[in-house]
């Protein structure tokens, strides 16, 4: 991590405005003791959160899903959110949103506290513009995560393992695999092109219901292509015209390589291409605010 990155970001921490380098949390935190915490990542671009209100209805469904209150109303966050990007004054940037269930000695039983609530804006990451033009190559990984992998939970660990075995095989994401069907990735969802349609899981228990997901979905139906939601396996992955991992620090990023396979004929394929000039397109609106 840059040093500079650590002292320009913005934090809000339990009310106080802070900064990276200063913000600390409770030994007793927990998020620190369980992992017992919800979170949200959003990408601002030219200085506008993007997809704002859907980041925020998935936050409030994580929280409900693990029984845990807001610390405040979800249009309050909206707005704070907005304000510490403002503060942080930067176009590119990156918000991270994280409430856990407070602090408490440990005991599984949930502790009467307050939660730990964490709004940090810093600068955003790029996607390195190679990968755009040449593709990235990914790896696959049994899918070892729980059973409700529709809530944004911040305990990461089988998703942590999976993307450190891709980054030191030198691939970019690791799609994960259960019961022979492709999931996601660690931190993206997946769509394969295939004899003229195009197919992403269904987003029910076994899959974040990615927010890239759901807009990928819309301007793919906008631009008429047909998108199917059902189950992949993974031969079908590896047979695919096209594929591509979709998320808001990967944006549409065109998959290659799948472990040894070549995907198609090993170069991005038109039909990620098309989505994600629309995906520019839209990006582009919202920072005008026509969107
Ligand atoms: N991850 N699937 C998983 C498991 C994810 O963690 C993410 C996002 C996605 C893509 O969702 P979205 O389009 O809403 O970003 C899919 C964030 C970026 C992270 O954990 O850093």
């Amino acid at each position: 991590m840059e040093e500079q990155d650590v002292i320009s970001g913005v934090v809000w921490l339990n009310g106080k405005l802070t900064d990276y380098s200063t913000a600390t949390v409770s030994i007793e935190d927990r998020g620190f003791y369980f992992g017992d915490g919800v979170y949200e990542v959003i990408r601002v671009y030219d200085g506008k959160p993007f997809g704002l209100d859907r980041h925020l209805n998935r936050l409030e469904r994580s929280a409900a899903g693990i029984e845990l209150a807001l610390p405040m109303p979800l249009a309050e966050i909206g707005e704070l959110a907005k304000d510490l990007t403002r503060r942080s004054g930067r176009e590119n940037a990156e918000i991270y949103i994280q409430i856990t269930r407070g602090r408490g000695r440990r005991n599984h039983v949930f502790p009467e506290s307050e939660p730990t609530f964490l709004v940090g804006v810093r600068e955003g990451r790029r996607i390195p513009a190679e990968l755009l033009h040449t593709g990235c190559s990914v790896i696959t990984r049994p899918d070892e995560r729980w059973a409700r992998c529709n809530l944004k939970t911040i305990g990461l660990l089988p998703n942590v393992l999976a993307k450190e075995a891709a980054h030191r095989l030198g691939a970019a994401e690791a799609l994960l695999v259960r019961d022979g069907l492709v999931t996601e990735g660690t931190s993206s969802n997946v769509f394969i092109w295939k004899a003229g349609g195009l197919a992403t899981p269904v987003a029910d228990n076994r899959i974040l219901p990615g927010i890239t997901r759901e807009i990928t979905i819309e301007l793919a139906r906008k631009l008429g292509y047909e998108v199917a939601e059902r189950d992949i396996p993974l031969g079908e992955l590896l047979d695919a015209d096209e594929v591509f991992i979709t998320g808001t620090t990967v944006e549409m990023m065109p998959v290659v390589k799948v472990d040894d396979h070549r995907i198609g004929n090993g170069m991005p394929g038109d039909v990620r291409g098309d989505l994600h000039a629309a995906f520019m397109d839209l990006i582009q609106r919202n920072s005008k605010g026509e969107v």
